[in-house]
């Protein structure tokens, strides 16, 4: 059983506790699903305030759904289209405080009022995004973009990639 006390004082603290439980999840695991269901479930519980949580896959030039929590979602995004494919697109961080106002947004939950996406490169390749959706408008700030890139980039070579080959990677 993984019972990771999720208990911070600031989001720093958070995210970095967030990125120790991550990686001590995904350590010596070298599927990339399961890696990707773990960490979703993680962060849908430490974080206060998401309507969903997961991933992306880059499959031959096109975003398709990963493990997530949340509801059922768009299973193809097209890159640059929305805000996950504009992640995608650039290789940058999106950070939306109100989706309304995103042109092209892809609604998939209309519950969704703001959205920070991250894009996982592995060796300078893309090999997918981590999506976040919140039902509050304004949810994400700088400290939570900062904590999921740093999170991503600890992790991101389990998530997929060449480095799978190695598990200590
Ligand atoms: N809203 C996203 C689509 C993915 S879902 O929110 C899960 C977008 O515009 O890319």
């Amino acid at each position: 059983m993984y019972d990771f006390r999720i208990d911070a004082a600031d989001k720093p603290s958070l995210y970095r506790e967030l990125a120790q439980a991550a990686d001590a999840l995904t350590a010596g695991e070298p599927d990339a699903i399961a890696n990707m269901a773990n960490v979703a479930a993680l962060l849908w519980e430490a974080l206060p305030d998401l309507n969903w949580a997961g991933f992306y896959r880059n499959i031959g030039g096109e975003l398709v759904l990963g493990p997530f929590q949340g509801r059922p979602a768009c299973i193809r995004i097209p890159f640059g289209k929305g805000v996950c494919g504009t992640a995608a697109a650039t290789g940058e961080v999106q950070r939306v405080d109100d989706v309304d106002a995103f042109p092209g947004h892809i609604a998939c939950d209309s519950a969704s009022r703001s959205e920070l996406v991250v894009p996982i490169l592995v060796d300078g390749a893309l090999i997918g995004v981590l999506d976040l959706d919140s039902p509050s408008p304004r949810r994400f700030d700088e400290e939570d973009a900062a904590g999921c890139v740093s999170l991503i980039q600890r992790i991101g070579a389990r998530l997929g990639g060449m480095a799978m080959a190695s598990l200590d990677g």
